[in-house]
């Protein structure tokens, strides 16, 4: 007899201050995986192309303006909108390793001075991810990076009460990975060793189940 056991994809989620280089390293863990023969998307929050993403596009490069509540329950409903399909996608076992999640969602409006309860409640339900790994990021280091100031919540003040708000966050899913040495291969090592972790500990699951 066979006993096929579906393996669920890890949910990956990266977060952090503008320019912490999260696009990077998301693109790192992406062919790290590929490499290991795992199925692997890369996924981005806001989904600019979408519906709700071209609102929240043009709000972020200034061409609309928005109550902060209403911009805060739109970055939520943009996640919602695809939370089954990631469910489905993590049941069938591919891998997701994600641009930003809720995270920010919370960091950024109660940035602003939305209520932090408030600002959790509307994600409230959302897939949970196996891991949050945090570039920890100084934001004046962030204003010397490229490209920096051209939307909207780029600006170092911004930026400081975000880092904050993120800090509030952090809770034992988290790994924090200092980011102020600028340097991509460091910083992936340090982000390898928890993917290994994971991996590992799902192959263990599994074996677990398979001795049930
Ligand atoms: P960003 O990751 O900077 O997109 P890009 O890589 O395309 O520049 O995300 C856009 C901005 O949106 C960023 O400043 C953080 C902010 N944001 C929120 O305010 N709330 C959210 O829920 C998310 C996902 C992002
Ligand atoms: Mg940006």
């Amino acid at each position: 007899m066979e006993i096929k056991l579906k393996k669920r994809g890890l949910f990956i989620v990266i977060e952090g201050i503008d320019r912490s280089g999260k696009s990077t390293q998301c693109q790192k863990i992406y062919e790290y995986l590929i490499k290991k023969n795992e199925k692997i998307e890369q996924w981005k929050y806001p989904d600019r192309n979408g519906d709700i993403g071209k609102l929240i596009d043009n709000y972020l490069k200034n061409q609309s303006e928005k109550s902060d509540q209403a911009i805060h329950l739109l970055f939520s409903a943009d996640r919602w909108e695809k939370n089954k399909l990631l469910q489905n996608k993590l049941e069938s076992g591919i891998n997701i390793v994600c641009d930003r999640y809720a995270f920010s969602g919370v960091a950024y409006s109660s940035a602003k001075g939305l209520d932090l309860e408030w600002c959790k409640s509307t994600d409230s339900g959302l897939i949970s991810p196996d891991v949050v790994i945090y570039l920890d990021l100084d934001p004046k280091e962030a204003q010397n990076r490229s490209s920096y100031g051209e939307e909207r919540y780029e600006k170092l003040t911004f930026q400081s009460q975000v880092s904050k708000q993120f800090d509030k966050l952090k809770d034992d899913l988290w790994k924090v990975i200092d980011s102020n040495n600028n340097n991509v291969e460091s910083t992936f090592k340090e982000i390898q060793i928890k993917i290994d972790e994971l991996l590992k500990k799902r192959e263990e699951e599994k074996d677990l189940e398979i001795k049930k």
